[in-house]
């Protein structure tokens, strides 16, 4: 059965993205997350490719960007599983629980190899010989292979199968108070001028002018004009070799 309504919003679709379940609610700030997720770990895989081992100030800037998008990512998984994925348990059938159910589980399969690549990022910063470097080089390369090919085969079963449920069971109204108790109750500014450039960077300027046009929009977006150069020229510095 496929149904639409003319009253639900369009949906947002951005490169890499799946699928774009229709239903009430407007995913867009969902999708700009997976869009940045999965092209940092392009990223990441190809710049620990091409690196040199000993350029300790390239792998310093690697490092630090790896804290900002594991933190991230982090959160978002969090506001999931405490908050989005227990409403739809409660209003679930017994398959849409198996689904919500494998949402939580491949968290926590993502979650260590997280662990594991940021400690190869913070070794290559420091150094630790020719032979060294490159030999965590080499080990860093499968770990964050390994955290690449896990978080894409979770964004695309989530994309696919959760997200599809979400707007089968929940009401924009419903949305709104799960996010409203779980994400972003006390963000502070310095965490928004770090997330925002990040969020936004490579995000088609009609897909950012859809979101900078919701509620509360305007403010990410002048967030953004003030910091977008900045980000724009580290994240360059970062991912020279990629
Ligand atoms: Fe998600």
């Amino acid at each position: 059965m496929s149904t639409t309504n003319s009253t639900w919003p369009r949906q947002l679709r951005l490169p890499g993205q799946v699928a774009a379940a229709e239903g009430p609610i407007d995913m867009r700030m969902m999708y700009v997350m997976h869009h940045a997720f999965r092209r940092d770990l392009d990223l990441f895989a190809a710049a620990v490719r091409a690196t040199p081992g000993a350029d300790r100030s390239t792998w310093a800037l690697l490092a630090d960007r790896w804290e900002l998008f594991a933190e991230v990512l982090h959160e978002h998984h969090t506001v999931e599983d405490a908050g989005i994925w227990p409403a739809l348990t409660r209003l679930g059938t017994a398959a849409d629980v198996a689904v919500l159910d494998a949402m939580e589980a491949e968290h926590g399969e993502i979650d260590p190899l997280l662990d594991g690549c940021a400690t190869g990022f913070r070794r290559l910063a420091q150094g630790s010989g020719q032979r060294g470097d490159e030999d965590a080089r080499a080990a860093l390369a499968v770990r964050v292979s390994a955290a690449r090919e896990s978080l894409r085969r979770h964004l695309a079963h989530e994309e696919t199968e959760a997200i599809a449920i979400v707007q089968r069971l929940l009401t924009a109204e419903d949305w709104a108070r799960i996010e409203e108790e779980h994400a972003g109750t006390d963000v502070r500014l310095s965490q928004v001028v770090r997330i925002v450039p990040w969020a936004a960077y490579g995000v088609p300027r009609e897909a950012l002018d859809r979101v900078f046009a919701q509620p509360g929009g305007r403010g990410f977006r002048l967030v953004w004009l003030l910091t977008r150069g900045r980000f724009a020229r580290r994240h360059a510095r970062t991912f020279r070799y990629a």
